[in-house]
């Protein structure tokens, strides 16, 4: 059976064992173990009256201090205090323990008698010390620490020479990963596991963030091989060149000091991998500025949350091929298997495109999650508000065409209950978010495109804080004649399809356009092969899609949707017609319906639109029987 460590503070009464192992312990967040305790009643009696033990008198109270040990080492690890004063007795003590670390504190006999002489309630009494002195061994190898300074920074030295020992004796690890919060401590060990020779770093902040690192690695045997750091530059000095090195912290000012951190102390070919949702502009501008140096600033982006993270997230890369290429073979090992068993690691091109991808991935994922939010509000009214027929009935589209992670949470979410009520019930209905999905709306803005999901999911968020808004419009109309809804499920599936379908292409259109405004191209097929599993919209609508090849541009328009499209367009047409009469607001569903009818409106009033630009600004427009022609004015009326 694998054991954790077990450290000894050791050393002769008065030297502050008991102290230090305790706060040790305290800090590395493991099992405490006070040797004192397993003293028999003789043996107590004995030393009170002033005697020495002997060596027979402390055979059985060694070995049950070692049996104790041996039960609690496979759990965790163990801070032992015991005055272990000689080899044969720390022989006794570590049995079937593997290695021992010995701390032993030291110190003047005088600051030893004065410490005894002041202490109350102990069978111990002053008179023993020079027995004890007289026999201690100290190992050769143990760490020898100074018991006079104070038990705080007695505890720092110990930490630090825990870092040192362990690092020194392991050759440079292949990856570090910065930032131990719930992503990072899911992506190190999802790498911890699957073998990858790793460096940890976490910062340190007084009181907040002490010793992160190191006692993340002490919490499980299997991390027995991750270097732990406080120190960045110690961090960086312990990877193998060139450095790859993973940055798991808060995008935005976070990332940026680190940036600035890192790049002293990193040499000409090193790679730092952004994994944090990073604006695609930043990711830009960093990566522009870290090649001037001779360094590599990829921006990758990294989805499917904390369990993700840990058991295979889907990540999208972005950066020049070449250097990609070097950080492969880690991200393919860290990544989920797509539906055919290849890694969801997709490059999306160099510079921003990775984060651009994954801001696209998050603004189809709000819009996913608004539509499965809106399909509950319909059903909650056809089902006459019972949650547990909801979920009832999104469990019957669970492996069909619909079928997706978004969906399998929503109905857990459903039916979880606390103290005997439904979770659900209790969450304030007022969506926050971290800004990818506003950032993906701007980006469709700036681009040209419409993004009507995406705008109705993030307007949508934005409409649930309005609470004095709210309140009164509620009052204004909720009680105002309604019509009851006429629905059916099988009308609700096929629009609910359609309206997936066509966020996904709206997504697929923010994709493309970016790639050519770029000068590149986007392989969206694979992408969508990425999106298979792992991340947060994987689906079987991304199964379909990743195996359309070129089509996949354009999938929406393709004949293999035909009866899909035709026959969700009139479910969409049913459910907006019905949603309205009851008064139940579908924004995500009415801007599916009203882009799918926009298109098909073949003479829109956007002629009058362009007149009117015309008349008071003469911005010019063009003619139906020229449409590739020149722009033409006309003079609307006497100036
Ligand atoms: C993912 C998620 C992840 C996170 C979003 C949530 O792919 O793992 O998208 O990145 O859940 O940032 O975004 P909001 O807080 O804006 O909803």
């Amino acid at each position: 059976m694998a054991m954790h460590e077990v450290y000894g503070v050791m050393g002769v009464a008065g030297s502050g064992k008991t102290t230090i192992g305790k706060l040790l312990a305290e800090k590395m967040g493991c099992l405490f173990v006070e040797g004192d305790d397993f003293h028999s009643a003789a043996n107590k009696a004995k030393m009170a009256s002033g005697k020495a033990l002997t060596d027979v008198d402390r055979e059985a109270w060694l070995t049950d201090i070692n049996a104790a040990l041996v039960a609690a080492a496979p759990q965790q690890p163990v801070v032992l205090a015991c005055s272990a004063l000689k080899e044969k007795y720390r022989t006794i003590l570590s049995q079937g323990l593997g290695t021992v670390r010995w701390i032993c504190l030291v110190g003047e006999t005088g600051l030893l008698r004065q410490r005894l002489v002041n202490r109350k309630d102990h069978f111990m009494p002053p008179v023993l010390l020079d027995s004890q002195l007289a026999i201690l061994e100290i190992p050769q190898q143990a760490w020898t620490i100074d018991m006079g300074a104070t038990p705080e920074s007695i505890v720092e030295n110990i930490l630090q020479h825990m870092n040192e020992s362990k690092n020194e004796a392991m050759p440079p690890s292949a990856l570090g990963i910065i930032g131990l919060g719930v992503m990072g401590k899911s992506l190190a060990r999802n790498a911890a596991e699957k073998n990858i020779a790793l460096s940890v770093y976490n910062r340190f902040v007084e009181q907040q963030e002490e010793q992160v690192a190191a006692r993340w690695v002490a919490e499980d045997p299997l991390r027995k091989g991750v270097k732990p750091f406080e120190d960045l530059a110690l961090f960086v000095q312990s990877l193998a060149a060139p450095r790859k090195i993973i940055l798991m912290v808060n995008a935005g000012p976070a990332t940026l000091e680190l940036a600035e951190k890192l790049a002293p102390l990193l040499a000409q070919g090193d790679m730092v991998i952004d994994a944090g949702n990073s604006h695609y502009a930043q990711t830009e501008q960093l990566t522009k500025a870290w090649a001037a140096q001779g360094l590599h600033w990829l921006g990758v982006g990294i989805s499917g949350g904390e369990k993700g993270a840990y058991s295979g997230p889907a990540v999208f890369a972005g950066g020049e091929k070449k250097v990609f290429e070097q950080v492969r073979p880690l991200l393919e090992t860290l990544a989920a298997k797509d539906f055919q068993g290849h890694p969801c690691c997709f490059w999306a091109g160099t510079q921003g495109a990775g984060h651009f991808a994954k801001m696209v991935h998050n603004g189809i994922e709000y819009a996913e999650m608004e539509l499965l939010a809106e399909v509950y509000q319909l059903l909650k009214n056809v089902c006459a508000r019972s949650t547990l027929r909801v979920a009832t009935m999104l469990k019957e589209w669970q492996g069909g065409t619909v079928d997706s992670y978004l969906l399998d949470i929503t109905i857990q979410i459903l039916l979880h209950e606390e103290n005997g009520e439904k979770t659900l019930d209790q969450i304030l209905d007022r969506a926050e978010g971290k800004g990818t999905g506003t950032w993906a709306l701007n980006a469709a803005t700036d681009l040209g495109l419409p993004a009507t999901l995406l705008a109705a999911a993030v307007q949508a968020r934005q409409i649930s804080a309005q609470a004095f808004a709210r309140e009164k419009a509620q009052i204004a109309f909720d009680a105002l004649d309604k019509v009851p809804l006429v629905l059916t499920t099988a009308a609700l599936l096929k629009g609910y399809a359609l309206a997936r379908m066509v966020n996904h292409q709206q997504g697929f259109d923010l994709l493309t356009a970016q790639a050519k405004r770029n000068q590149a191209s986007i392989d969206l097929a694979a992408l969508a092969a990425s999106w298979t599993n792992g991340c947060i919209i994987r689906s079987r609508l991304a199964q379909d899609l990743a195996t359309m090849g070129a089509a996949a541009d354009q999938f929406l328009w393709q004949p293999h949707f035909e009866t899909a499209r035709q026959e969700g367009f009139l479910a969409l047409r049913q459910i907006v017609v019905a949603a309205v009469g009851a008064g139940i607001a579908l924004p995500a569903f009415h801007a599916a319906y009203l882009y799918l009818q926009s298109l098909a409106t073949k003479d829109s009033p956007m002629n009058l639109v362009q007149a009117q630009r015309d008349f008071f600004g003469a911005h010019g427009y063009q003619r139906k029987d020229n449409p590739q022609g020149p722009s033409v004015h006309t003079q609307w009326e006497p100036i």
